[in-house]
């Protein structure tokens, strides 16, 4: 018997990693194009993001109140430990990085309007601020890059546990 997460854990966890890697996908097409073609790109980017941030609020909040499965018996415990404090960086990551890029987009004088799938204007009621738009500009940098890291590494975890442990291990999470 497999002990798995939730229907809900499962939910938010793959729709949520689906959007962060296409956010990924996203910027690095927008990276080398000329600026008024970036747009096109950017514009879906921050509505992706914004979605992003709203369902791992969710998602942490449901957290507190539901905890994980029991791991496999064979996981030696640092695996376990060094699989837990990815996860808490991850929660930390999923909320810090679009709130940076939502904080620069809305406050730079020269951005347009945060535009939510041409449905309603999402910029932050926070005014127009060249520094604060320049400190979430760096946050949203410096943090993206830690975070693609962190999903590399728990792909390799996920993928070392299932084939080189022979443990059910993806199944965990899998629908
Ligand atoms: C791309 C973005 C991804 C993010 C942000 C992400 C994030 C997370 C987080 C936060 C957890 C812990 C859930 C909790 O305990 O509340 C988790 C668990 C898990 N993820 Fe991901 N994940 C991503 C992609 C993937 C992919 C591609 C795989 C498949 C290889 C995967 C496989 C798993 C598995 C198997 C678990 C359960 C781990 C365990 O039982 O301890 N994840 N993920
Ligand atoms: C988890 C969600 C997000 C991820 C993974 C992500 C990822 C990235 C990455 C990788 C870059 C390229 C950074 C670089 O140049 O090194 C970028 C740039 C950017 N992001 Fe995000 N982003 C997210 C959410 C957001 C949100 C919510 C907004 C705004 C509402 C946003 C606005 C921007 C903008 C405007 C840029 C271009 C910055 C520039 O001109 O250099 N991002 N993002």
């Amino acid at each position: 018997m497999i002990s798995k997460y939730s229907k809900v854990a499962i939910a938010f966890h793959w729709l949520i990693a689906l959007l962060v890697i296409t956010n990924f996908v996203l910027a690095s097409m927008a990276e080398d194009l000329p600026r008024e073609a970036q747009g096109a790109l950017m514009a879906p980017h921050k509505a992706i993001g914004i979605s992003i941030l709203t369902l791992s609020l969710l998602r942490l909040f449901w957290r507190f109140g539901h905890k994980p499965p029991p791991l496999p018996a064979a996981i030696p415990a640092w695996q376990a430990g060094m699989g837990k404090f990815v996860h808490f960086l991850f929660y930390f990551l999923i909320i810090a990085v679009p709130l940076s890029g939502w904080l620069m987009a809305s406050a730079h004088p020269q951005a347009p309007p945060v535009d939510f799938f041409g449905l309603f204007d999402a910029t932050m009621p926070i005014g127009k601020d060249k520094a604060l738009a320049g400190i979430g500009h760096e946050v949203h940098e410096v943090l993206t890059k830690p975070l693609f890291l962190l999903i590399i590494l728990h792909i390799i975890g996920a993928l070392k546990h299932q084939f080189a442990d022979r443990l059910p291990f993806i199944q965990r999470m899998w629908p």
